[in-house]
Parts: structure tokens; C-alpha cells; sequence
């Protein structure tokens, strides 16, 4: 590993007091270059057009099941009438094995539980890809893994095109005509204003994945023009970048004909009433995705059936999915690795490098049931400080005291130094899969730039020089620093860390960080909650620090890009406003705001580049995040499966589940299993226990 020149560093951090550091053993330099790590399969780049398109076919097809048993019965209308005007249209050129074949179900493992099906009002399926499934978004973005980054734009979707007004402030959108729920009602601009008015921007509701009127950017508005068009207007000229904030997961509307019947403004019920509405027990819930929730069992099995309205099709005219059915097994996330390697489970996103080895060892075997490829690094985690002074999440002397140290330069300072990220990884994994990551947008994204991302290398003591400097000593002996007598009567400095439980990496994580704070005279202790509960109380504001799993911001950088910085009252992890909606930020974080604004008002790639650069110099010179590490994550996913695409990452725009376009994915007839539980039957109606014959 070779830094660079004093003096080249020297540069690189002017604006980050880099004169102040004199005297460290080691100097801030930029980050060593990172093993390689070549991804396993190979993406062929496409122009994004070519993945899809909207247009009225001669003829359809269904299941003949479906014909017989529903059609033929008069239980259901023709699949004509069930398909809208002109149905999304996969093009065959972009499906790696062609068009499918109907039957079989994919059997998802998840480590999450379902609190319920309003995920308008904030309520989580349990992950895993059950929301995404779900709940269709205006635009959508993870099949874009495969297209070149200059021609990256959010796909259409429930939104099938849109134009800009000449002057750039105003966007009309044309929905999908005449697509229905799965439950056969209308799908229209009803639903998205019902979305836009009653969730987004009531501010008593809080959709899940944190939608909030800055998601779209300030002084944004929305209108219905009429049943099928609709209307942004923006501050801002053109800004594209905001089409990513209507795919998943922020503009996903709910099914406002049974929504209203629990919501205040419609049904004079409370708050709590509209959120635990449609309990994990309420079935066949309408949803615009491809398989409906048919049964569940606590703790064991979500059940879903395909959708008979998905307005979704092959170029042959075949209405899909191509799986009937889709299952997810209640269970943990580790577990979803051994499943899917076992052949017990069809899928996972390999991202615990725990189960790493004895993963690769069992899929190297010929007669493995899942094939599995790794992609490049793009599971990150971060320390994350709770920066805000003023308020937000109600801290107690002790948090309050904590929080004006994170706002201390000089603190981070020291806890960057003292983390000791060769050390963290190999704990996690030996081998070549782990690097040191220093903070920052991912190494995996195309806007990295590695001479812009700035490195504070281990140094124990100078980091405890730091930790000096700034007044806290061991004043009673006992191996952790006090605060000076004259704050909290000089007790020790004790650090609550937020950790999630549901994962054993982010367990093990945060533990590291507890012996290397020992290590440097800190006291840090653990907060191990459940996955729902760290959520909360990470929006809340309830931490001083916490172990967090980087998201899309961090990886794709178009994906959620208003969450990279304090750019609104509630768009950062580690800095909201109080409950009066102020924000205090620091002089290095309204830089970040300034930055992140212009990036999302800009569509000059190259500026675009240039922002981002300045940005990782900002947010990594003044450790606006603790980097902890960084790694690949791999697909596994059973052989029998076609149409996956190849290369496909875990993680990029979106999660793999989304990756992949499991509406296209199927069975080749002669591979296909018998795992269907309800063979031959369809989504009851709303509300109802169970499918229907
Ligand atoms: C969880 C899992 C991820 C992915 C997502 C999908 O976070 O850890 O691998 O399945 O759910 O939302």
C-alpha cells in the first residue's frame, strides 16, 4: 500500500484543516486502492430501450387454468378486458432465455416479519422483496444495472411516458389506461393523488422507505389532470434526477378504494386506526404487482398467487407472470443463505460474509442447486453520529453532551483513526473480500473517484492525542475517558450505539467497534434491536451513534440522492430537524447541501461528476460518516430458474428481487417443480381468508 506525498495530501484536504493535523504519525492521505475483486458474471449493456414498451397486441394468452376454471365460469372477465389499452410489453431481445412458460413458484426466505400491508402509512412486509413485489412505482430503476451510464434514466412504468414543459418547471405524466388492482377495480390518477395528498403529504403519515415532500424537492407540486395524466410542477428547471424518487420505493401508491375506508380524512377513524388497518391477517389486499398475499402463518409462510389483472406482458401476448405462485418462508436472514444453497429456497442476496466460504464451498459442487456469482463491492457499512444539537429525538444531558461531541471535528477525527477497518473485515471474512472503506459513495458506483476520497489511517495514538486535545481524560482510572468536571460532573463518556439484530454482520460489526473505542478510552455500548424497532429509532432521532447498512444513495448515487445529505427537514440518516423543523448544520454539511442541490438541478454529466467528486472530498475529510467497510455480495439463485439476467449486481438501483424482473423469470417445463400450494387458484376478494377456486 502506498499513500502519496505529504504535500499531494496536504492539497487534496485544504478546506479540511488539513494544517491543523501536524504531528500525527500517520497523515490523511487518499485511500489505498482496493483489492480487485472481479465480478463473476458478466452484463451485457443495452440501450435502455430496449428492455420494454407499451403497445396494444393482437392477441393474449393466460394459463389455460385460468380459462377453464375462471373465464369459462364467468368468474373472470377475458384476459383482453383485464389488460389495459396498451399493456407493458417485455421485448424478447432483452430476455436472456426468451419468452417463458407458465407454472411453478419461487420460494423466497426472508428474516424479517410483516407488520402488516399498508405500506402507504409505514408499515413494513418484512423485506426481502415482498414491498417491492407488491407495490408498483410511477417509474422504475433496477433493470438499469445493465444499461450505460450515459443513457441512464428511470424506466416507465405505472407512468408509461412523460414531457417536459419548455421551460423545464412542468412535467405532464400519462398513466397506464384502463390497467386494474388485482381485485379488478380501476387503477387511475385516483390512486396516485390519494398517495400524493393523504400519505405523502399529510404530515401524520409517513410512508414506508421515508417519503416525505422534499423526496420530490421543495415547493414541489402535484396535480390530476384527469383520469390518465398528471401533472408535476418543480422550483427547479428540469430536474430529472427526481424521476428516481418516483420508482421504488418512494411513489408506490396503495389501492386508494380500500385505503379511504380506514383513512381519518375519508372514514373519521385515527391515525393508528388507518396505519394497523390491514393487519398481516388481512388477505388479498388489491395490489398493482404481480402475485397477491393469499395466506399467511405467523412466523412460517406468506403465500402469494399470481394476480389475474397484471397488465404486464411477453411479446407473444402471454400475461405474466410465468410463475403461478411466490412464497416467503418467515425465517432469518442467515438462513436464507443456507436455504438457497441447499435447494430448500430458491433465492438470496449473499451479503453476510459470515456465510461466505462455506457458501462458495457447497455451490462449487456440481450437483449444487443454486448457481452463485458475486458482483462487484457494493455492500457498504457506516458509522453513523447523530449530528443534530438542537432538539431532534429529545436527548437526555448524556445524549446531548454525546452529540456535541459527533459535532466536534477533532472527536471524529479520533474515532476514524482508532478504527481499525483491516482488522473489522477480517473478522467478518478472510480472503480477499473486504477493503478498507473509509467512508463516502461507494467503490461500486460510477461517479467513485478514489483521489477524491479521503482516508484517515489507523493510528491509535494519535488518535488519543486527539481525544486529549480536546479535554476528555481517564479521570477516575478505569480505563474510559471522563467529560471535564464541569460537564455531567465529570462521569464517563458512555456511547449508546444503535445496532440491528435481525443481522449477524451488523452484530459482529458494531461488537469491533466497541473493542476498538476500549482501546481508544471510550465507552461504547450496545443498543441491539430488531430490524422494525432500530427503523423507529433511527427516525426518530432515539441514537448517538449507529451501525448502518449503506443504501442506494450510496451505491447507485442517482437512487434516493436527496438521503446524501440534509437537503430537507427529514432526508438524512444522522441529521433531521427538531420538531420545529430546524436543522442546525455545521459549515461542512450545508457544503454537502449545496452540492447534493445542484447535483439533482443539473443534467450535465460532467458536472455531474464533478460534483460528486467534491462531494466524497467533503463528506470523507470531515468524516461526515465513520467508514467501517466494504464488500461484494453475491446472487444465489436455484438452477432451474431462465431469464436471469447475467452479471445482475444485489445491489445497485434497487435490490436484486427487483434486479432480476421476476415477473419475466420462469421454469423451462421439463425443470419445473411442485411447490405450488394452492395449484389452480386465484386471489380472493379484499379481506377475504385464502385464494379462491
Ligand atoms: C433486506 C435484505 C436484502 C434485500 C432487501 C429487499 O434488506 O437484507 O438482501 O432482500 O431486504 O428489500
Amino acid at each position: 500500500m502506498k499513500f502519496r506525498s505529504l504535500k499531494t495530501t496536504a492539497m487534496l484536504v485544504i478546506g479540511v484543516s488539513a494544517f491543523a493535523l501536524q504531528g500525527w504519525a500517520s497523515e490523511p492521505t487518499i485511500v489505498p486502492e482496493q483489492p480487485p475483486f472481479p465480478a463473476q458474471g458478466k452484463i451485457t449493456y443495452v440501450p435502455r430501450a430496449s428492455l420494454w414498451e407499451f403497445k396494444a397486441l393482437p392477441e393474449y394468452k393466460e394459463p389455460d387454468w385460468v380459462t377453464e376454471k375462471f373465464v369459462k365460469a364467468g368468474k373472470l372477465p377475458p384476459v383482453a378486458e383485464r389488460l389495459p389499452k396498451e399493456p407493458l410489453v417485455f421485448k424478447t431481445g432483452n430476455m436472456p432465455d426468451g419468452i417463458g412458460v407458465y407454472g411453478d413458484t419461487l420460494r423466497h426466505v426472508v428474516g424479517g416479519r410483516p407488520e402488516g400491508w399498508n405500506y402507504s402509512a409505514g408499515q413494513t412486509q418484512g423485506w426481502g422483496g415482498i414491498d417491492i413485489e407488491l407495490f408498483e412505482c410511477l417509474t422504475r430503476t433496477a433493470p438499469l444495472f445493465q444499461v450505460e451510464a450515459t443513457d441512464v434514466e428511470p424506466l416507465p412504468n405505472l407512468a408509461k411516458s412523460w414531457e417536459w414543459s419548455e421551460d423545464g418547471h412542468r412535467l405532464t405524466m400519462h398513466l397506464i389506461e384502463g390497467a386494474k388492482w388485482s381485485d379488478g377495480d380501476p387503477f387511475d390518477s385516483d390512486d396516485v393523488m390519494f398517495y400524493w395528498e393523504d400519505n405523502v403529504l399529510d404530515p401524520n403519515v409517513s410512508p414506508l422507505n421515508g417519503a416525505t415532500p422534499e423526496t420530490f424537492g421543495a415547493g414541489t407540486t402535484l396535480k390530476a389532470i384527469d383520469k390518465y395524466t398528471i401533472e408535476w410542477t418543480f422550483k427547479e428547471a428540469f430536474p430529472r434526477q427526481h424521476l428516481y424518487a418516483m420508482a421504488y420505493g418512494t411513489f408506490c401508491p396503495g389501492p386508494s378504494h380500500i385505503l379511504k375506508t380506514k383513512h381519518p380524512k375519508y372514514a373519521g377513524t385515527t391515525y393508528e386506526e388507518y396505519k394497523n388497518g390491514f393487519p398481516p391477517e388481512y388477505l388479498n389486499l388489491p395490489i398493482m404487482g404481480a402475485w397477491v398475499p393469499v395466506a399467511y402463518r405467523p412466523d412460517d409462510l406468506i403465500v402469494l398467487r399470481r394476480n389475474p389483472y397484471y397488465w404486464k406482458v411477453d411479446e407473444a401476448g402471454n400475461q405474466l407472470p410465468y410463475l403461478n405462485e411466490m412464497h416467503y418462508k418467515l425465517s432469518t436472514w442467515a438462513d436464507r443463505d443456507v436455504q438457497a444453497i441447499a435447494g430448500s429456497g430458491d433465492f438470496s442476496n449473499l451479503e453476510q460474509p459470515e456465510n461466505f466460504v462455506e457458501s462458495l464451498k457447497r455451490a462449487a459442487s456440481k450437483e449444487a442447486p443454486a448457481r452463485l456469482a458475486f458482483g462487484p463491492r457494493v455492500i457498504g457499512y457506516n458509522l453513523h453520529m447523530n449530528f443534530s444539537a438542537n432538539g431532534w429525538g429529545a436527548p437526555d444531558a448524556r445524549a446531548q453532551a454525546v452529540r456535541e461531541l459527533n459535532r466536534n471535528e477533532d472527536f471524529r477525527k479520533a474515532v476514524t483513526m482508532a478504527v481499525d477497518r483491516k482488522k473489522l473485515g477480517e473478522a467478518l471474512v478472510k480472503g480477499p473480500f473486504t477493503a478498507i472503506y473509509p467512508g463516502g459513495i461507494s467503490s461500486g458506483t460510477s461517479f467513485y473517484d478514489r483521489e477524491s476520497t479521503i482516508y484517515y489511517p489507523f493510528d491509535l495514538d494519535g488518535a488519543k492525542a486527539l481525544i486529549e486535545k480536546i479535554g476528555l481524560k481517564d479521570t477516575d482510572g478505569n480505563g474510559f475517558v471522563n467529560f471535564p468536571a464541569d460537564k455531567l460532573g465529570g462521569r464517563d463518556v458512555e456511547i449508546v450505539l444503535l445496532v440491528n439484530s435481525d443481522y449477524g454482520t451488523d452484530r459482529n460489526l458494531a461488537e469491533g467497534v466497541v473493542g476498538q473505542m476500549e482501546r481508544l478510552g471510550l465507552r461504547v455500548v450496545l443498543n441491539t434491536i430488531d430490524g422494525k424497532q432500530r427503523d423507529a429509532a433511527n427516525y426518530a432521532g432515539r441514537f448517538d451513534w449507529m451501525v448502518h447498512r449503506n443504501q442506494a444513495e450510496f451505491v447507485s448515487v442517482v437512487q434516493n440522492t436527496p438521503q446524501l445529505a440534509a437537503v430537507g427537514p427529514r432526508t438524512s440518516w444522522h441529521h433531521r430537524a427538531n420538531e420545529k423543523g430546524e436543522l442546525d448544520l455545521m459549515p461542512f454539511e450545508k457544503e454537502m447541501v449545496d452540492i447534493i442541490n445542484k447535483f439533482i438541478a443539473t443534467n450535465d454529466n460532467e458536472q455531474r461528476s464533478e460534483l460528486m467528486k467534491r462531494y466524497q472530498k467533503v463528506a470523507t475529510g470531515n468524516i461526515d460518516t465513520v467508514g467501517l467497510t466494504e464488500y461484494p455480495g453475491a446472487l444465489i439463485i436455484n438452477k432451474r430458474f431462465s431469464n436471469i439476467p447475467s452479471g445482475a449486481p444485489i445491489y445497485m438501483f434497487n435490490w436484486a428481487e427487483d434486479t432480476i424482473i421476476r415477473e419475466r423469470v420462469f421454469v423451462a417445463a421439463d425443470k419445473q417443480a411442485d411447490f405450488e400450494l394452492y395449484p389452480e387458484q386465484l386471489p380472493g376478494k379484499p379481506g377475504e381468508s385464502g385464494p379462491t377456486n
